[in-house]
């Protein structure tokens, strides 16, 4: 069969690593799709910077839009990040040309999912971001597959990576917030714009992505309940300990009678459940379903090798044929969540 064409715009870790990816493991790749899977075109701010792999072979885009729709681009595969300049114009175009888009952007998603994925549909593409929840972790798989035949009852997640690590280094050190953002920084897992870490919003974006998954709704990160950890304690932090508690900044998802609720704040969790057990910049994610009971996911919120991983895991499905956005139903079968109108009334 012809080859899978990958066009990859964003060349930081994330793409180096999908790029690392594609070119030592391609007997695998083509063994487990039954495709040939290669990169034909790249884009990137610095074509001059060394990404530990060799990209002389690819042909070099600088403007993402021409990258995006490139005749011999099958998958456009947007690692830029930001929510709207050239990742949204380059995820509309590539789609607007019936192009399959595979993102880890987030941000894009959780302001402009609904539209991208109806844009999707009407071009005959599919647009999947498992990377954009919890690196590594496959959460949006378990959820659109392995546990579809589930009403979802509740999602919970850690999933900042820097947040977790913070505030697991405030209780190990005694040491306040401030002193450990420069130690949280060398993890390399910080924002462009830390306020995004620290204030909850980057991990309410993945919360409002995950909850409209798992609620079959429509992306509602406005009416996510956002609080950050820039005002938890030492002594917030001592008090949980002394009550058997820790504190993690926890989003929680469920749907009610009056709609869907999500929240992104500090929150105490019994330090021996498996919340409590989390260190580090490590991400969970726990799924309950009605039949399946509680599912706990933990892994690698982060990094070159873990977000790659699930850039991957998209390009494979679509490599087997899959033809499925993310949300794992139609755009336009997805409900309007009640929950900002609750708030108001
Ligand atoms: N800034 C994010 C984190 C990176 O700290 O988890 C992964 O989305």
């Amino acid at each position: 069969s012809d080859p899978l064409r990958l066009g990859i715009a964003g060349l930081g870790t994330v793409g180096a690593g999908v790029v690392k990816i594609v070119r030592q493991k391609a007997a695998m790749l083509e063994t487990r799709s039954g495709r040939r899977i290669e990169v034909v075109a790249v884009s990137a701010r610095n074509r001059d910077k060394d990404r530990g792999v060799s990209l002389t072979q690819y042909a070099w885009e600088d403007d993402p839009v021409t990258l995006a729709t490139r005749d011999d681009v099958d998958i456009y595969i947007e690692l830029m990040g930001g929510s709207d300049g050239p990742a949204k114009a380059s995820v509309e175009a590539a789609l607007k040309a019936g192009k399959d888009v595979v993102t880890a952007n987030k941000a894009l998603l959780a302001h402009h999912g609904q539209a991208l994925a109806e844009l999707a549909e009407a071009n005959g593409a599919v647009l999947r971001f498992e990377a954009a929840v919890a690196g590594g972790i496959p959460c949006i798989k378990a959820l659109t597959e392995g546990l579809a035949g589930n009403d979802i009852t509740r999602v919970m997640g850690v999933m900042n990576g820097t947040c977790n690590y913070i505030l697991t280094r405030m209780e190990a050190t005694g040491q306040g917030y401030n002193a450990l953002f420069d130690e949280a920084d060398k993890l390399g897992f910080l924002e462009a714009d830390p306020n995004l870490d620290v204030g909850g919003i980057d991990a309410g974006h993945k919360l409002a992505l995950l909850s409209s998954i798992a609620f079959g709704t429509q992306v509602d990160f406005d009416a996510v309940e956002l609080e950050g950890i820039q005002r938890v304690s030492i002594d917030d932090i001592r008090q949980a300990a002394d009550m058997g508690y820790r504190i993690k900044l926890l989003g929680v998802a469920r749907m009610t009678g009056r709609g869907l609720e999500q929240s992104m704040a500090p929150c105490l969790v019994p330090a021996n459940s498996a919340l409590g057990q989390l260190e580090g910049g490590t991400n969970m994610v726990v799924i309950e379903g009605d039949q399946v009971g509680q599912v706990v996911l933990r892994g690698a919120g982060a990094g070159e090798g873990p977000t790659a991983s699930a850039v991957m895991g998209d390009v494979m499905d679509i490599a087997r044929g899959l033809r499925m956005t993310t949300f794992g139903q139609p755009a336009a079968t997805l409900e309007k969540s009640v929950a900002a109108q609750a708030a108001v009334a």
